[in-house]
């Protein structure tokens, strides 16, 4: 059912435009990497882990897209910085840029290691930062590029537990709105898309009573599927989409309204 409304759409407007994905081995980054290749976009994915984006590679050129995948820690701007270059040489430049590698290491701030508070920093926040210090440059010399940074419904109104998550996410929507108004005037747009609740590892890890609980907060009564986050990143990032910027879109079933 899903692949025939798919192929009963018509396609986003983003074709041949390259795309870095961050993250991009499983989960949502996975989603998006399928979605925007199947909108004919070339996708280079930045993952530390091989074994995951080497097969999402893999999925994308057995049905014809174009896709490289570069072992990268986002944390380490050398490794983002070297990895984007190898990318502008292989595609001849990066049109989209999508900051969706993230981790959660969930405690009450009392009993939160200051190791845990800096990782999710690190890799949440840092992390977007030093993909857009390495891909920016390209995109305001060419006048053009679509940003989109992964937040969380948690950025916005927080969580139990989550105090360096909810602080990372809620960053990155004072770093998405500042860099909007700077980069504007290039052509460039730059936006956050704020899911809630979606199925995959990393809310695999909760147990029964705290997704029933969860999910009795949702409007819609259920999780997201990556899929449904996938296909608004891509609207985001095609022309369609071309005079939103500064924006946090939250995808949610309704949960943070
Ligand atoms: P996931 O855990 O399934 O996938 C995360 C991916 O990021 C993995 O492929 C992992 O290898 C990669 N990654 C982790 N650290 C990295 C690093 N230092 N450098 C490069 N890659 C790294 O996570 P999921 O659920 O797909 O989440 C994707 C994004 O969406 C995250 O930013 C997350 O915070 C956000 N999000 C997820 C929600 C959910 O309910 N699943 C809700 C709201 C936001």
């Amino acid at each position: 059912m899903n692949n025939e409304l798919r192929t009963m759409n018509n396609k986003m407007n983003i074709k041949n435009r390259v795309a870095i994905v961050t993250g991009g081995g499983q989960g949502i980054g996975k989603e998006i990497c399928l979605r925007l290749a199947e909108n004919e976009a070339k996708i280079v994915i930045f993952d530390i882990n091989e074994e995951l984006s080497q097969e999402v590679v893999r999925e994308i050129k057995a049905k014809g897209g174009s896709s490289l995948a570069l072992k990268v820690d986002v944390t380490k701007y050398e490794e983002v910085n070297g990895a984007t270059q190898q990318a502008i040489d292989k595609f001849k430049g990066i049109d989209i840029l999508i900051n969706n590698a993230g981790i959660t290491k969930d405690s009450l701030l009392l009993r939160m290691k200051e190791e845990d508070w800096n990782r999710v920093l690190q890799v949440n926040l840092n992390g977007t930062f030093n993909c857009l210090k390495a891909v920016l440059r390209s995109m305001v010399k060419q006048k053009y590029g679509r940003v989109v940074n992964i937040s969380s419904v948690i950025g916005i109104r927080g969580n139990i537990g989550q105090a360096n998550y909810s602080a990372s996410k809620a960053g990155i929507i004072g770093l998405t709105k500042s860099l909007a108004r700077e980069v504007g005037r290039y052509g460039i747009t730059v936006n956050a898309v704020a899911p809630g609740f979606i199925d995959t590892a990393m809310t695999r890890r909760l147990n029964k009573e705290a997704v029933d609980a969860i999910i009795s907060q949702v409007p819609l009564q259920r999780m997201g599927k990556p899929g449904e986050v996938a296909s608004l990143v891509t609207y985001l990032v095609s022309e369609e989409a071309a005079y939103i910027t500064g924006e946090v879109i939250k995808i949610d079933g309704g949960m943070a309204m």
